[in-house]
């Protein structure tokens, strides 16, 4: 193979595993459910992270008081994380794609723990205190 023909079949693998991983990040399952809230805080049952085979990395948590949904990433049995799904350079709605949130407007992108990864956003997510009582993920809402 002459060097010109292999840079160019060197290139294109690059490419072609690079947008690999893009298609497979947009696989990942991503689980939507209603929380209600009790007093001050959003009431997420621990089973909805299972399925059959193995635990989900997050769910999409809405309640209609909410203007925006919660993410909440599940880092082990007793570490998770919720992040206000709003983007914190104009407000605008962001996306989950497994562990990266992203935002469709100008293209800031976070970390599952809500620091930017990617502008123009600056600030970090809000992100919101998390207990766990019998079973349940208890987000609380309470301002600080
Ligand atoms: S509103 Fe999200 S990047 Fe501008």
């Amino acid at each position: 193979m002459k060097r010109k023909e292999f840079i160019k079949t060197c290139g294109l693998a690059c490419l072609g595993i690079s947008t690999m991983g893009l298609l497979l990040q947009g696989c990942v399952p991503t689980k939507n459910i209603s929380a209600a809230i009790l007093e001050e805080n959003l009431i997420v049952p621990e089973s909805n992270f299972f399925r059959k085979d193995k635990p989900l990395k997050y769910l999409i948590v809405r309640n209609d008081k909410l203007q925006f949904p919660i993410y909440l990433f599940r880092f082990s049995e007793s570490k998770y994380t919720a992040l206000y799904l709003q983007c914190t350079h104009q407000g605008n709605e962001l996306n989950a794609y497994g562990d990266k949130l992203v935002c469709s407007a100008h293209g800031s992108e976070f970390d599952n723990k809500g620091n930017v990864t990617n502008g123009p956003a600056t600030q970090a997510l809000r992100s919101f205190p998390i207990q766990i009582e019998d079973q349940n993920i208890l987000i609380s809402l309470k301002k600080a």
